[in-house]
């Protein structure tokens, strides 16, 4: 850290000197004059009088109590029951990018089910050379790949298509995770069978009740998805489709089959057996698009935000959130604080990566007056995230799913935000 002078400072010395600045200084802590009233500094703590939990205290951690808050949430009016339905990631209490499985969200059509990996299979059949079956053991064989990306669920903040409605990132943007992906490519098991020229199709179907059949055009199956068994380092959990489930990057998240059990190569979709229909869009004109599968570019500031209001007045505040595209990589996020009148541009905490969350930190002093916050994504294509104004101009105001128009939080003098939509 460098003074005016151009001497190199240490922390020690940034806090005297902001001692000395007074009340009116600009600096995120307490002067060490408070410091020295404060019990936490000057007396001897209860954690400091015994001695911790040993090694063996929990074999395989949870978080610490005091985080107990930062967990998945459902909203009970949006389903009929808790089996076929849809919960939210905490993403307003979350930083980085990795979303650990214990609280990404989940969605199922018909419950999380339990398969062993004794008991699983996999299967390839239809238009292939060599109809063959998997046995879990027979696919860690194959040569291995590590690659991170996003699963945003089609429906992901289609509540807001009408209006503001709810409060919080995490019910808004929450039907979002990122997770670093072990498995094998979808093309390696693929060409052990041996595609036939006819084979244009990848019918992909899972083991549970509901099989979430879905048909991916052999292009997509053949470039980048994978066959994945670890998430974040560890076993897939049960809800995210242990022991194996299709990673299909950038594409919308119905077809990232759960308890992957059979892959069938056929020459056209097999919309027979599948909920196409249910993931079309409606337009402004009356009509419906079909098979949208890539999620555009968007982008939501996690804090400040309805669920995480400013608590410390004004002075330093970091606004940050996560931004992602289904076509490539963040390139760049502006961050508007007057409702999209101006823009500044945003810092990456790291370049952004394909199909991958990008985490975003605007560093701002607050003067403590009311802001309308936003952000907007620019992904490598040039592609710009929308407005809803923007985005209803094309989609009308019957569309359900694809909503990735440009968020508005309301943040209040007394530090409190809302869901709020601008002209
Ligand atoms: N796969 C199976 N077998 N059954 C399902 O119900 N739901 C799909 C997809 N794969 C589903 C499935 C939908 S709509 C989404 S958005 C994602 O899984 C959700 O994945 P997650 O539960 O790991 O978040
Ligand atoms: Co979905």
């Amino acid at each position: 850290m460098q003074d005016e002078s151009g001497k190199t400072t240490t922390r020690r010395g940034f806090l005297q000197a902001g001692a000395a600045m007074g009340a009116g200084a600009m600096l995120a802590g307490t002067t060490a004059a408070a410091q020295s009233a404060d019990p936490l500094i000057t007396e001897i703590q209860p954690w400091a009088q015994g001695l911790g939990d040993g090694v063996d205290a929990s074999p395989y951690g949870l978080p610490i109590r005091f985080e107990t808050d930062v967990v998945r949430r459902n909203v009970s009016w949006l389903t009929a029951d808790v089996i076929s339905s849809i919960n939210f990631t905490p993403i307003h209490a979350l930083d980085g990018t990795i979303t650990p499985q214990g609280c990404a969200f989940e969605r199922h059509h018909s419950g999380a089910i339990e398969l062993a990996k004794e008991d699983y299979r996999l299967m390839i059949n239809g238009l292939v050379d060599t109809p063959l079956v998997f046995t879990y053991e027979d696919l860690e064989r194959f040569p291995r790949t590590t690659r991170t990306f996003f699963l945003e669920c089609a429906a992901n903040t289609g509540m807001e298509w009408a209006g503001a409605q709810l409060n919080g990132s995490q019910f808004t943007h929450g039907m979002i995770h990122n997770m670093e992906y072990t498995g094998v490519t979808l093309r390696t098991l693929l060409d052990e069978a041996g595609i036939k020229p006819e084979g244009k199709w990848l019918f992909v179907e899972g083991a549970d009740a509901s099989s979430n059949g879905r048909s991916i055009p052999m292009e997509k199956a053949l470039d980048d998805c994978m066959i994945a068994f670890k998430a974040n380092g560890e076993a897939l959990r049960k809800e995210h489709g242990y022991p194996v489930r299709l990673v299909v990057p950038g594409w919308e998240g119905n077809l990232w089959v759960k308890w992957l059990r059979r892959l069938e190569v056929t020459d056209a979709p097999v919309e027979s057996r599948e909920e196409t229909s249910k993931y079309t869009d409606t337009m402004a004109d009356g009509t419906s698009r079909k098979w949208t599968w890539v999620m555009d570019a968007k982008s939501v500031i996690t804090a400040p935000s309805p669920q995480m209001p400013i608590k410390h007045g004004a002075g330093p505040l970091v606004i940050t959130g996560l931004a992602w595209s289904g076509r490539g990589a963040i390139s760049r996020v502006d961050v508007s604080l007057d409702g999209g009148i101006t823009w500044k541009e945003a810092r990456l905490a790291a370049p952004g990566q394909d199909m991958a969350l990008t985490r975003f930190y605007f560093d701002h002093v607050w003067d403590g007056s009311e802001m309308l916050i936003q952000s907007r994504a620019m992904d490598s294509t040039g592609y710009v995230q929308p407005t809803k104004a923007q985005l209803r101009e094309v989609r009308g105001m019957n569309s359900v799913y694809h909503n990735n128009c440009i968020q508005t939080w309301w943040v209040k003098p007394n530090g409190e935000a809302e869901n709020v939509e601008v002209s």
